[in-house]
């Protein structure tokens, strides 16, 4: 799979690929379209780290690899347990070390990569106490905005096109540390509204 990234960082995504396509069906094309949205975002808005963040995006979901297949319902979609979370975040920090110690990766970037995939998927906003966490969480969550994830969230939940959007707008746009990620969301919520036929 082409991926838009400075080619520094094409040879974590070679090593990360084949891992990726192991994961639940989805992964490998959220990593790659979240490693380009933390690219677009921070050259065009100068702020995260972009050799901490793009290795994160890479590798912020690929302990799903090492899951087995009858422990998948655990851990993935509503039946989802936050103790079951912290498997694949833990894995994939392990994975990515792994990975980043074989090709000489920088040591003072490794740490914080590691500690960000080992907490992205946490409720509390706690967790994310460095700028480069925030940054990560924000754009992570505008997935959940996107035409083809509004569309999936609706057929896991039997829920209505309005019901899920209330709920986008009570329980996501609030929480958004960053004003410039938070304003991406907002619009991509209008257009799903439009979409719907829901704007008053
Ligand atoms: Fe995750
Ligand atoms: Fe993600």
């Amino acid at each position: 799979m082409k991926i838009n990234i400075p080619s520094k960082y094409k040879k974590i995504w070679e090593r990360a690929e084949p891992l990726l396509k192991k994961c639940r069906p989805g992964d490998l094309i959220h990593a790659k379209q979240t490693a380009e949205l933390v690219y677009n975002f921070i050259k065009t808005h100068k702020k995260g780290d972009m050799d901490i963040l793009i290795p994160v995006a890479i590798f912020h979901d690929i302990g799903h690899a090492a899951i087995l297949p009858e422990h998948f319902e655990k851990i993935s979609g509503l039946k989802k347990l936050p103790n079951s979370k912290l498997v694949h975040m833990l894995t994939g920090a392990k994975i990515a070390k792994e990975i980043l110690t074989k090709i000489k990766y920088p040591k003072s970037k490794t740490k914080e990569i590691i500690e960000i995939i080992s907490i992205h998927d946490m409720e509390e906003p706690k967790w994310f106490d460095t700028k480069n966490k925030k940054i990560f969480r924000d754009l992570d969550h505008l997935d959940r905005f996107s035409k083809k994830r509004f569309k999936t969230i609706l057929n896991l939940t039997n829920w209505t096109p309005k019901q899920l959007i209330e709920y986008l707008k009570k329980k996501e746009i609030p929480f958004f540390f960053n004003r410039e990620i938070k304003e991406i969301a907002e619009e991509m919520l209008k257009e799903r509204e439009k979409e719907y036929k829901l704007l008053s």
